[in-house]
């Protein structure tokens, strides 16, 4: 194993800032088989916040051009936090240059250009060159605990799938234009935070067959220019020049997936919602459910003949379930899980792959370009059902892609994590 790597992060935004965050704490989860982590180089054309993310997260320095970071000898992985029709050239060159990447989701703006990363990865793998998609909800211990249940049986057959993503991030008027409200319907709403649920419902209901009944809604068609830089949802100074909004606001279809039928909505104007993914997943045996706003619990009923007993009953996540036991600095039962704590399981199963240790004893891999592009042909068959208005069925992930993972592969995964 080499004796260390070094990272860099590009993107200082919302997302490049836990990346940076993740990075730093990889190394102190679970036992002590990373090599050493230098934390090298934070990327960010705004020089102000880049110098600023730097020096926060201990980052040896910052740099304006993504190519600097291509070119730097003391840097070995890379990951992409930029908006997503920035993700295909920069990744593109840092592959060539022999930089492991971990890009963000999702893979692309579009999937023409999705599909091009998808074979640079390959060409990259032949000279054992990383790239990755991180979809970081499927380390998450209560959704993986959910997929157990369904494993083993407990749940009994999936009858039906029920999961929302509603966010409030762009419901007032006033908050501005960035290039989150740019692009074709589709890459709204349903491309930033349906890109997580749509995986996750693959995960827990099979591989995902069929859409039908999308419909996509802009409530809000023109926003304020910023006067300034804008940063994740941020809002700040505006001017009086007005942009249109092109894409969703909110976004609805129905899923036929392996396993069973579903409904998926999401939103970025649910005042009130800030972050809240919500699944819930019945079966012949009993059901679960699981929310963002209380990760740190499964809410699990089952038929378990105590009629009087008959009902919901809270699980608060702890050392029995997936992930946990050495995940957190202080890995007691309900000390809490948060969403940047996904990110730092994350930054960790992509370093120990890169570090070569073996898939038994790691959390499980981020997926990769194959499953991102995947995830991108999902969503746009929802985009196509809500043109037509008709059922639209979604190509099978590639060859060789981890989409949907099999039931039987997580049991041996967890026995060490
Ligand atoms: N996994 C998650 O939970 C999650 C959450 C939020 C965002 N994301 C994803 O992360 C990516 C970034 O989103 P964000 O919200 O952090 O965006 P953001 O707008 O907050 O930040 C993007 C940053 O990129 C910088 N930038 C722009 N062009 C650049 C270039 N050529 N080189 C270097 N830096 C450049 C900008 O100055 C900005 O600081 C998107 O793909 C998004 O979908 C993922």
């Amino acid at each position: 194993m080499t004796a260390s790597l070094g990272v860099a992060v590009i993107g200082a935004g919302m997302a490049g800032k836990a990346h940076a965050a993740a990075y730093r704490a990889a190394r102190t989860l679970y036992a002590p088989v990373l090599p050493e982590i230098r934390l090298v180089a934070i990327g960010d054309v705004y020089a102000p916040l880049g110098e600023e993310t730097a020096q926060r997260f201990g980052f040896e320095r910052h740099v304006a051009d993504w190519r600097d970071i291509a070119a730097a000898d003391d840097i070995d992985v890379v990951s992409v936090v930029v908006a997503n029709a920035l993700h295909r050239e920069i990744v593109e060159g840092l592959l060539a240059a022999g930089k492991h990447v971990l890009c963000e989701k999702p893979l692309s703006d579009t999937i023409e250009d999705a599909r091009a990363m998808a074979e640079s990865a390959r060409i990259a793998a032949e000279s054992g060159t990383l790239a990755r998609i991180g979809f970081s909800y499927l380390r998450a211990p209560g959704i993986a605990f959910i997929r157990r249940l369904i494993d083993d049986g407990r749940l009994g057959d999936v009858l039906h799938f029920s999961g929302r993503y509603w966010t409030d991030y762009a419901c007032r008027p006033d908050t501005p234009i960035s290039w989150r409200y740019q692009g074709p319907a589709g890459s709204g709403a349903l491309g930033d935070v349906g890109s997580h649920l749509s995986y996750i419902a693959e995960y827990l209901c099979g591989p995902v067959r069929e859409v039908s009944g999308g419909r996509f809604h802009t409530s809000i068609t023109e926003r304020p220019k910023p006067v300034g830089q804008v940063v994740g949802h941020g809002g700040g100074a505006v001017s009086d020049e007005t942009a249109p909004v092109t894409n969703d606001d909110y976004a609805t279809f129905n899923a036929a997936f392996e396993r069973c039928v579903g409904t998926i909505e999401v939103s970025r104007v649910a005042a009130g919602h800030p972050n809240d993914l919500y699944l819930e997943v019945f079966g012949s045996q009993g059901a679960a459910r699981w929310s963002q706003t209380n990760p740190s619990a499964v809410e699990v009923m089952l038929h378990d003949g105590q009629a009087d007993l008959a009902g919901y009953r809270t699980i608060p996540l702890g050392p029995a379930h997936p992930h946990y036991t050495g995940g957190w600095a202080m890995d007691a039962p309900g000390v809490g899980i948060g969403q940047n704590d996904l990110f730092v399981h994350q930054a960790r199963a992509f370093l120990e792959e890169v570090a070569g240790i073996p898939a038994a004893e790691s959390l499980p891999r981020c997926k990769t370009f194959d499953d991102g592009v995947h995830n991108m042909e999902f969503l746009s068959a929802v985009a196509e059902s809500a043109a037509s208005g008709s059922s639209v069925a979604v190509p099978s992930a590639a060859p060789g892609s981890s989409a949907a993972p099999a039931p039987t592969t997580a049991p041996d995964q967890e026995a060490t994590r």
